[in-house]
């Protein structure tokens, strides 16, 4: 049975985790930044459901290094900050005006909109005017898809929430702040500096893409709403549904209706003390979601002036010994790994179309399962593969080096992680929830991470929980062990190994053996070797040129070669599906600030490895 997701410790977070940082906006480097006032950001799930305003478009931006927009008094952050949205028309001393500023386009980050912002790091302001009337009744929440990596909300000069994690929606509260005649404005402070003390923190191996990143619209919900549930099938044989509908503001002992017509199944409960209505169903042929059959019921329902509606898939998902099973049969995960870059036009991926891309790439290269690398993905992604039938690994960016004693690193993993599994766990698509990538080992690191893995063990028992761990890799007697100490605590072990890429030569990969000291599945969570598209080698065997596409398809011949001789592996998830931008990766005329590590160009052409693995999995069982 899910457990309810306390609602005060998604909330608790966002104050533990501004209350706890000395500046939320300021690099640990810079003099801090008194933190504005902290309100919560609150989260609605399926809001992609409801009817909305959209507040995507122009929006004028002021790009703030030197943190002018907190105001010229940094001990009363506000006061005569650019939340004011002031003018200047020449009668006064004003030093900033959105209206005379530039814009950008919303979603989107900065970096790939403007040339002279596409290596900026810091703090920006963004501004848009629009109209909306308060409806009687309703309260009106703004919803953020995403904002990369610290944001402030402020409406009408009134400071509506802050948010921190730039891969997790946020909804702010502003029924109080709309304007009686409909004429309002809204002003976000953007910072997404790079700060020891942040998850992610200094270092990562993909650009650190600033911004309103998703999609921004307006919400307006009836004073008592549905903003959670989740409804899962239970682990077994029969076919029981079960779970809970959360209503916020209702008495106990408020009614709410459940329907799934296509099921003929109508039930109602009603609320507890905590607003929790919870359901127990039995449905008669029901068609359980899997790959070959991704199927979606949709699911209605009602909560005294609130209706909601949404499709949602029924399987179960479990470890057993070494084996991954769905709906109580073993399952080889056919993976790639994803980042979420835009095809072909570059930048923080976030569109319909851009999720249509890269999973119809992935979906050619009979995959049945993607890692959605290193960070929750644009909602997009998780619907469209609940669409196609493509299973997902869905990640919180605690990657490489964390400030592991932390309190404010550790109060951003947990918030972050609950808001990932709030958002998603109604997607039958995703199946695993990682809570770290290649983190050096640490008592310390290993206390933070077994405290995010019970985390999700308790918000969501329905799911495996998992991480990618570096492996202990043995050139001399090509062995490879599992011997993170953090493979105790996961129910499925990811190992990333860069056999015949970082180490070894062509050939190598064939002769490792792999232990696995824990009976539990091993996904090879990343494996691969770059090459520029288009450079080819003519030499053979480790003369291949490096970069070339031959040397990029050997390097996949032989990993698979070598995976399929382990017994214990569940799945694989080549190192990556599309060349990414990164701030790590300088070799001129072949990298140029891009990982080229991807199976296809970040223009769209499939490389030699593209063809080589879509081969191996064509003829895996489907
Ligand atoms: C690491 C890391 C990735 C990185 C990759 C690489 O395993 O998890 O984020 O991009 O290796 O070196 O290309």
């Amino acid at each position: 049975m899910p457990t309810f997701p306390a609602r005060s410790r998604l909330y608790g977070f966002s104050l533990a985790l501004i209350a706890a940082s000395i500046a939320p906006f300021a690099p640990a480097q810079t003099p801090a930044t008194p933190p504005p006032p902290v309100l919560p950001a609150t989260l609605l799930v399926d809001i992609d459901h409801r009817p909305s305003a959209s507040l995507d478009g122009a929006w004028h931006y002021i790009v703030d290094p030197y943190r002018n927009g907190w105001g010229d008094n940094p001990d009363q952050p506000r006061l005569n900050g650019f939340p004011k949205n002031d003018h200047f028309d020449g009668t006064r001393l004003v030093e900033y005006d959105f209206a005379a500023s530039g814009v950008l386009q919303v979603p989107g980050d900065w970096n790939s909109q403007k040339e002279n912002l596409l290596f900026y790091d810091g703090l920006l302001w963004y501004q848009k005017d629009f109209t909306y009337e308060p409806k009687p009744g309703k309260r009106t929440f703004m919803h953020f898809g995403a904002a990369n990596q610290r944001a402030s909300v402020f409406v009408n000069d009134v400071h509506v929430c802050d948010h921190e994690g730039g891969f997790t929606p946020f909804d702010c509260e502003v029924t109080a702040a709309l304007k009686a005649d409909g004429k309002n404005f809204v002003v976000v402070a953007v910072d997404d500096a790079r700060r020891p003390d942040t998850v992610p923190a200094m270092k990562t191996d993909w650009w650190n893409y600033g911004g309103l990143t998703r999609q921004v619209y307006l919400v307006d919900v009836p004073v008592s709403y549905v903003d959670d549930y989740s409804l899962q099938l239970k682990r077994g044989q029969g076919d029981e549904i079960e779970g809970y509908v959360h209503v916020v503001g209702a008495a106990a002992g408020t009614t709410v209706s459940l329907r799934i017509p296509e099921l003929s199944l109508a039930r109602q409960a009603e609320t507890d003390s905590e607003g929790n209505a919870k359901f127990s169903l039995s449905p008669q042929n029901l068609i359980r979601w899997s790959p070959q059959h991704p199927k979606l019921y949709r699911i209605q329902m009602s909560a005294g002036d609130d209706h909601l509606e949404d499709d949602i898939g029924f399987r179960t998902i479990e470890a057993q010994g070494d084996k991954i099973l769905l709906n109580g049969k073993p399952i080889f995960l056919r993976g790639i790994n994803i980042h979420a870059e835009a095809p072909y036009r570059g930048g923080r991926a976030w569109s319909e179309q851009d999720a249509a891309t890269l999973l119809g790439w992935a979906h050619e290269l009979h995959c049945n399962f993607v890692r959605l690398a290193h960070y929750p993905h644009d909602e997009h992604m998780t619907r469209e593969a609940d669409k196609l039938g493509i299973l997902v690994w869905s990640e919180i960016p605690t990657y490489w080096s964390i400030d592991w004693k932390g309190a404010h690193a550790l109060a951003s993993a947990r918030q972050q992680l609950a808001e990932n599994i709030r958002r998603d766990h109604n997607k039958a698509s995703v199946i695993l929830w990682s809570v770290s990538n290649e983190t050096p080992k640490s008592e310390e690191r290993l206390v933070f991470l077994k405290a995010l893995i019970d985390e999700a063990h308790q918000q969501d028992p329905t799911r495996l929980v998992t991480s990618a761990l570096l492996t202990h890799l043995n050139t001399a007697d090509k062995t490879a062990i599992l011997d993170d100490p953090l493979g105790q605590y996961v129910d499925v072990i990811g190992s990333n190994e860069y056999i015949e890429w970082y180490g070894d030569k062509i050939g190598d990969a064939p002769l490792f053996t792999w232990k696995n000291p824990y009976n539990k599945p091993l996904l090879m969570s990343e494996w691969g070797g770059g090459a520029r598209s288009g450079l080819h080698s003519e030499a053979t065997g480790d003369a291949m040129g490096w970069f070339s596409e031959e040397r990029q398809a050997a390097i996949y011949r032989d990993q698979l070669a070598m995976q399929a001789k382990i017994p214990f592996l569940a799945g694989t998830v080549p190192w990556v599906l599309m060349d990414f931008r990164s701030p790590t990766r300088l070799l001129p005329n072949i990298q140029d600030y891009y990982n080229r590590k991807g199976v296809i160009s970040n223009k769209g052409i499939k490389k030699k490895a593209f063809f080589v693995l879509q081969d191996a999995y064509a003829k895996m069982p489907q």
